[in-house]
């Protein structure tokens, strides 16, 4: 069963607001792509891994991969204007007898090395996708123009990360622009509304998302 990894990393940064793409703020002494690269070139579960860049930085995501010698890295394309596009993208580069699609966000470099067997053993029990999740811990409530219209029931919450794991066909099916869903901040949300089954597995606090300054300060002090 082959697996290819699709790392997307073709966003602004603009809430970070360093003036270059978050993938290419340093974190220590490398880009910080270089992270999530090296982790996955190193997972014994990943055979192959396709970049997605900005325009204009697939030149130096590829050169980054050289000088990791991240082996796995098989090609680097240009990202589109959202998330989505960007996934496109990179799947449209993944060779068709792939079994399954992992897509992983740039923004959590810190991939712990047990999160992908927990995904891809979800698949193996037959469901289309599988999302690491954390309990949520904080009070969650509704609210418009500041003031709360309701609290809700967090029991049922879930504050999904990734990488995100899929059967390959059905994540291709998903990304067809027919399939229109509203603010898709993930790639599950377009199986889900395919109908597809999307499997909830233990995600890992190291696999902090990289949004403001201080997330990047927070990850630096870990690694
Ligand atoms: N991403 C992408 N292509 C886009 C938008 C986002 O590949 N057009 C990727 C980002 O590189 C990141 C992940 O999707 O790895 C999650 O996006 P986010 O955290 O929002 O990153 P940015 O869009 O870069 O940040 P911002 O929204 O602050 O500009
Ligand atoms: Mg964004």
């Amino acid at each position: 069963m082959s697996v290819w990894a699709v790392l997307v990393a073709a966003g602004r940064g603009e809430r970070l607001g360093e003036g270059r793409p978050k993938a290419f703020v340093r974190l220590g002494d490398l880009p910080l792509l270089a992270e999530p690269l090296r982790r996955l070139d190193e997972s014994e579960w990943v055979d192959a891994i396709v970049m997605v860049a900005p325009p204009e930085w697939e030149e130096p995501a590829i050169l980054l991969a050289e000088e990791l010698g991240a082996s796995k890295a098989s090609a680097c394309v240009t990202g589109g204007a959202t998330r989505t596009d960007s996934v496109r993208a990179g799947v449209a580069e993944v060779p068709e007898d792939a079994a399954v699609i992992l897509v992983h966000d740039a923004a959590l470099p810190a991939l712990p090395e047990d999160v992908v067997p927990r995904l891809l053993e979800a698949l193996h029990q037959g469901y289309d996708g599988a999302v690491p999740a954390l309990p949520l811990t904080d009070t969650v409530k509704r609210g418009r123009g500041g003031v709360v219209e309701e609290t809700l029931d967090r029991t049922d919450l879930l504050p999904v990360q990734t990488p995100q794991a899929f059967i390959a066909p059905v994540l291709r099916a998903a990304l067809e622009p027919s399939n229109t869903v509203l603010q898709a901040t993930d790639c599950a949300a377009l199986v889900e509304a395919k109908g597809g089954r999307v499997r909830v597995v233990d995600g890992d606090e190291r696999l902090l998302k990289v949004t403001t300054r201080a997330d990047l300060e927070r990850v630096t002090a870990w690694l």
